[in-house]
């Protein structure tokens, strides 16, 4: 199985082979340094022993520099400096190094006293693990500040002289991503077409529709004609719209299929044949199933809901459509929380919160599944920044989109939401099990476009209690809040339902 745990990846050889570079560098500058000190300080003392005294070092270094290479590598390794476990992503990563190394030249000092029972020579040791640890931890700082600071600028700085304007087809972007999505694209001075049935009316995006730089198809996109209208002049697609969510996707299957599968294959091959060259589908973390690892884009993949298996076949229709001059790009959202022009109060953050609020109780089902979560600003944020990458950069690639302090056990968000809604009661319901359990590393939007959430699910938290407290929010249980709820009632089935078929044979004259 492919998981960040259980392979060794480029990246991480990459960084082994530098941190053994390091220990050795280090070693070798102790051992020069406590030679400079001898001949320096003890001059009288080592006056005819220069030499010797050399080819000790020397012999040191060539008995010693492995084993503790291997011994740091090995705790760096158990200490998940490698792996990206928890512990070492939380914001004190240099300190877990420093830890680390600190750790490791103890275990070589105690393998060389009572093991090999050897002498210890403390001075150098001392030099040795104070060097490793200066080198070690001051490139992870580094990178952590090209990573964060000097990447997103250069991408900002190439994203703006790209400059702005681009043709944008959104389809299914009334939604709960696509209304965060909307402005974000228009504040950006592109010009933006929306394709959608409106499933959930047009209030979701009621405070842009004049806006002049968009254009508001209400139409289907299972009907080819109307998205080959949508389709013309065109630069970049974004296709969000779908039967969204298990429980959603289960009241009817056939229809789940044909909107969220068939409809893909036919939108990839009509952008294909216009020549939109910038197409990105909304994927979802939940392709990655049930598995305990980190699971990064290369992972493997084992959907457990026709949701989740209705998107990965999309993602694999999409890819074996490519050719150089279309390359689709897959984005896997993390679970989205927060507020939107329509936020959904089925998903797991704003529905616990709004249950602790209203009704005094946080019911955690099951609780020990870990998820991956993102803000639905950042989610629309990710998106924006993904269109006007460099298409070198995206096409044909897989982004996980959220990040890798945001990964938490159902449980967590739990106690989350009780640090803020304390007067509420914490129920732990063990034997209800939603079997989804997944921990995303996102280090791959983070490292090649720069993008960081800016939202916590803290904040997110405290952004649906002061909704619910100014009014903005009356009743989160109302169906317009959940996606099964509203697709539940049947005058709204009708709409995804569109029996045109069935509606052109009754409109036919009868006997
Ligand atoms: N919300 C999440 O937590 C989450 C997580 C992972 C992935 N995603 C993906 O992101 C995308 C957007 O999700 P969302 O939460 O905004 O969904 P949403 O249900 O809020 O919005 C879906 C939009 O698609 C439109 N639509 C549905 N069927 C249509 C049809 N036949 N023709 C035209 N329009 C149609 C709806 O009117 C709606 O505006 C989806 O593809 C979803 O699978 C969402």
């Amino acid at each position: 199985m492919e998981t960040q745990l259980g392979k060794i990846s480029r990246g991480m050889l990459l960084r082994m082979a530098a941190d053994t570079l390091m220990v050795q560098v280090a070693l070798i500058a102790a051992l020069v340094s406590r030679l400079f000190w001898q001949i320096a300080f003890f001059d009288r003392e080592y006056a005819d022993g220069y030499g010797e005294t050399a080819r000790f070092y020397l012999a040191f270094y060539a008995n010693n520099a492995w084993p503790l290479t291997i011994v740091v590598l090995v705790t760096l390794y158990l200490m998940g400096v490698y792996t990206y476990s928890r512990f070492y992503q939380s914001r004190y990563r240099a300190l877990v190094v420093f830890q680390a190394v600190t750790l490791a030249f103890l275990i070589f000092a105690a393998l060389r006293l009572f093991v090999i029972t050897a002498p210890l020579p403390r001075i150098t040791l001392a030099l040795a693990w104070l060097y490793t640890s200066g080198l070690v931890v001051s490139a992870r700082v580094w990178s952590q500040l090209f990573e964060r600071i000097i990447r997103p600028e250069r991408q900002a700085m190439l994203s703006a002289r790209r400059g702005a304007g681009q043709n944008i087809l959104v389809i299914g972007g009334a939604g709960y991503i696509g209304s965060a999505l909307l402005g974000k694209l228009l504040a950006k001075g592109h010009h933006v077409r929306l394709l959608d049935l409106m499933v959930f009316g047009d209030e979701p995006i009621s405070h842009l529709l004049h806006h002049k730089n968009l254009e508001v198809m209400h139409g289907d996109f299972r009907h080819v004609e109307s998205v080959v209208e949508a389709m013309q002049g065109m630069d970049a697609v974004i296709h969000l719209g779908a039967i969204v969510g298990d429980p959603a996707c289960s009241l009817d299957e056939n229809l789940t299929i044909d909107v969220n599968l068939t409809a893909t294959r036919m939108i990839g091959e009509l952008a294909k044949a216009h020549g939109v060259r910038r197409f990105i589908f909304a994927s979802t973390c939940s392709v990655y199933g049930a598995c305990d690892e980190i699971l990064d884009e290369r992972s493997f993949v084992r959907p457990i809901s026709l949701y989740g298996q209705t998107k990965l076949a999309s993602e694999q229709i999409l890819f074996k459509m490519a050719t150089d001059q279309f390359k689709p790009t897959i984005v896997r959202f993390a679970t989205i929380y927060g507020l939107s022009g329509r936020t959904r109060f089925d998903l797991v953050v704003n529905l616990l919160t709004a249950k602790a609020k209203l009704e005094g109780k946080i019911t955690v089902n099951g609780g020990a599944q870990w998820r991956p979560f993102v803000h639905v600003d950042d989610a629309a944020a990710a998106v924006a920044r993904i269109v006007e990458a460099p298409l070198q950069i995206v096409a044909g690639e897989i982004f996980n989109v959220g990040s890798n302090e945001q990964n938490y056990t159902i449980s967590q968000i739990g106690e989350l939401v009780h640090e803020q809604v304390v007067s509420a009661e914490l129920i732990v319901n063990e034997t209800d099990t939603d079997r989804r359990n997944y921990r995303v590393n996102f280090n791959k939007i983070r490292n090649h476009l720069g993008f960081d959430p800016q939202w916590t699910v803290e904040r997110g938290i405290q952004q649906v209690l002061e909704a619910i407290a100014n009014g903005d929010v009356q009743d989160y249980r109302d169906a317009r809040y959940s996606n099964v709820k509203f697709l539940t009632e049947s005058a709204n089935a009708a709409i995804v339902r569109d029996n045109w078929a069935r509606r052109l044979i009754e409109s036919l004259p009868h006997e």
